[in-house]
């Protein structure tokens, strides 16, 4: 049972979505078919919270009319790009809204939900409580007035709606005021002990599980219902229940089963066909993710499945990281990225598969590169596999009356490069059923590789005059190898390798027999073929460099503007001067648990230490800051984030991306010398 990750329905798809989840869980699930495994690979659009209702406001339409656009879009995204879903759904059907109530009942009579009250902000004009990310008011770190709830869209730091500064309204504009309200609340916290226990004997990639483990620890009861009109209606009776909704991060997980039991009833005809694959407990289910949606789903998700009990839990949670563009960060906003379909209709599905392949973030963050991708491409997928490919066939079908030949005795040549084929494979399969897509590849390629050189050191185009035996032994080892390529091809560039199969005359597509020599091919009439592939030229590598060099511009330029609206009161140098400055230098650095990019900080400032916390956890590491002398305002209010209380704020500038970047003094003075 294999899922990617719901995408909010509010934008196209792009190749940072792509490398992400979607592609890397296509090529698993393309693979593992070949395998004769029995799985299904599950999506659907995520259509409800505030990513949904906020995107609708600002494009003056409403909920409904922009998820019924981007369901339509991103489903075609996706064909376009050979993303080949069992079946892709919606959280907006009538089958999600029922599954996902009833899962939340039963939730409730288990005792696993309660009820408290909480003070929220509330907007008097439109008599509505507001989420997080409905506040705006002025940063209480950098100043800037339009920071939102959840986060400062400027300096990037976490805030608390109550931490800002004048909290207005994002639907009215009128100031808001604190006002208390009920909500429902999942008892996590007394599910730590058997949570940990899922989660400690796991075999997930070290980053998933470090994270999974350090939330586990940390785990508060969180409240998973809101005040908003566009979700699903917590199904209770309760007057306090009127016009709440359920967390889209609760529900939409739930999505995952109604699109399966929405795929049993539409694609199966049997509605009960969804139940082996959410039930027996020998099924394993995969999710394919990107990094920020694995504490929902190695922590929060799993919970809800164990407080339910009839599901079965996520086997594995193979997230990846972030994709970057030319070395900037994507952009759907500001419309900076690659999208999924101009990008297919520029080179062909599978040139856009395989370049998109290649990035695939496993570990860390990785960087396509257009000029790097495609010069890539043309060579290990055009040249080394396309053209290899042609040159056999056509070779047979001249030379070889369209028939694979007889072999005469094996050299140790053909012995050696038959052998590797076996050897390749296995690596290739371990591998991939590891989640390490790209060394996979390299494998394929690796093999695509050697077979050119033997090819090549061969010459049967000489050979076949001087000694016709060896030259259809060559033709028939060849033959064998680029089938056994076609295999580790297949799950990535799929449609490609299916015209292959037609050009070979092959049926049987199993992934054991493909990758194993037969004999009984001696003889085996084919088809004529064509080339593959087309190479990318140059002019369009320069043509993206161009056109992506400009959407940045306009990216950056769209951020400046809004910076330049801002005005700029003077100040006295007396103002100034009661900011004390001073030069610290960093002896310890860790994560705060829980966090995306809070770090805290232990640094010397002469006479004392002190610590703090900084937003700085998303670019930079904790090992990298010790030793690095820094400037902070040190006479500031101490402030308690996350628990920890913070003394002192450090400086940075902020990048084009609205990154921090640390201020550091040009020469090593004194610790707790003073700025001025
Ligand atoms: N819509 C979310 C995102 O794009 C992902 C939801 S995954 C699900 O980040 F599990 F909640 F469905
Ligand atoms: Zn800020």
């Amino acid at each position: 049972m294999i899922t990617s990750a719901l995408p909010y329905a509010n934008g196209p798809i792009h190749i940072g979505h792509l490398a992400g989840a979607y592609l890397p869980a296509d090529i698993f699930t393309r693979f593992l078919r070949m395998k004769g495994e029995d799985v299904i690979h599950i999506c659907g659009t995520d259509e409800h919270g505030v990513a949904i209702t906020l995107r609708a406001l600002k494009e003056g339409v409403s909920p409904k009319e922009l998820v019924d656009r981007y369901y339509e879009r991103i489903k075609s995204d996706f064909a376009k790009f050979g993303i080949d879903f069992d079946h892709f759904s919606r959280t907006s059907r009538p089958i999600h809204h029922k599954n996902a109530q009833s899962f939340f009942l039963r939730l409730y009579e288990k005792d696993y939900l309660y009820k408290a009250t909480m003070k929220q902000f509330y907007d008097p004009k439109s008599g509505r409580f507001l989420p997080d990310r409905y506040v705006i008011g002025t940063c209480p770190y950098c100043g800037y007035p339009e920071a939102r709830g959840d986060q400062c869209e400027k300096c990037g730091r976490q805030i608390d709606p109550e931490d800002l500064k004048d909290p207005k309204s994002a639907l009215t504009g009128e100031p808001v005021i604190l006002k208390e309200t009920v909500h429902w609340f999942f008892k996590l916290s007394a599910l730590k002990e058997p949570l940990k226990e899922y989660v400690s004997p796991k075999d997930w990639k070290p980053f998933v599980k470090e994270f999974a483990l350090s939330w586990i620890e940390e785990l508060r009861d969180r409240a998973i219902t809101r005040d908003l009109d566009w979700g699903i209606p917590v199904p209770l009776d309760d007057p306090d229940a009127k016009g709440k909704v359920m967390y889209v991060w609760f529900e939409a997980p739930i999505g995952y089963i109604s699109a399966t039991m929405e795929w049993a009833e539409q694609v199966k005809g049997d509605p009960k066909a969804w139940e082996p694959y959410w039930l027996d407990e020998d099924t394993v289910l995969v999710h394919f993710i990107g990094k920020d949606n694995i504490v929902f789903h190695t922590v929060i998700w799993p919970a809800m499945l164990i407080a339910h009990g009839d599901y079965i839990l996520p086997t594995d949670v193979p997230a990846n990281a972030f994709l970057n563009l030319q070395g900037r960060k994507l952009s759907t906003s500001r419309g900076y990225a690659i999208w999924a379909d101009e990008l297919v209709e520029a080179v062909g599905q599978d040139i856009a598969r395989y370049a998109v392949a290649l990035y695939i973030p496993e570990k860390d963050d990785s960087d396509f590169n257009v000029r790097d991708a495609f010069t890539r491409t043309n060579a290990e997928l055009v040249d080394n596999f396309g053209n290899f490919a042609q040159r056999v066939l056509s070779f047979i079908n001249r030379y070889m009356g369209g028939r694979v030949p007889e072999p005469g005795e094996f050299t140790q040549q053909d012995r050696d490069i038959l052998n590797l084929l076996e050897e390749t494979a296995k690596r290739y399969e371990d591998l991939l059923l590891k989640y390490e897509i790209r060394l996979a590849l390299r494998e394929a390629v690796n093999l695509g590789a050697e077979v050119n050189r033997y090819y090549e050191h061969q010459a049967p185009w000489k050979l076949r005059k001087e000694d016709p035996e060896r030259a259809r032994t060559v033709l028939y080892v060849a033959f064998q190898v680029l089938k056994g390529l076609s295999a580790m091809f297949y799950p990535f560039v799929p449609s490609s390798v299916e015209t292959l199969w037609g050009y070979m005359n092959i049926r049987d597509t199993s992934f054991s027999s493909l990758v194993k020599p037969d004999p009984s091919l001696a003889g085996h009439p084919i088809n004529e073929s064509k080339p593959l592939y087309r190479k990318v030229e140059e002019e369009t590598i320069k043509a993206w460099e161009e056109e992506l060099k400009k959407r940045y511009e306009k990216a950056i330029g769209k951020a400046t503007d809004e910076k330049k609206k801002e005005e700029m009161p003077r100040i006295k140098y007396e103002d100034f001067a009661k900011v004390k400055l001073r030069v610290a230098k960093i002896l310890e650095a860790e994560r705060i648990p829980n966090t995306d990019k809070l770090l805290k900080l232990t640094i010397d400032l002469g006479d004392e230490k002190r610590t703090l916390v900084a937003g700085i956890g998303h670019v930079y590491r904790p090992e990298e800051l010790p030793g690095k002398y820094i400037v902070v305002v040190a006479n500031l209010k101490k402030k308690k984030l996350r628990g920890v209380v913070s003394d002192g704020m450090l400086l940075a500038a902020h990048d084009e991306e609205g990154n921090p970047v640390l201020l550091t003094v040009e020469k090593e003075v004194p610790p707790g010398s003073e700025v001025s």
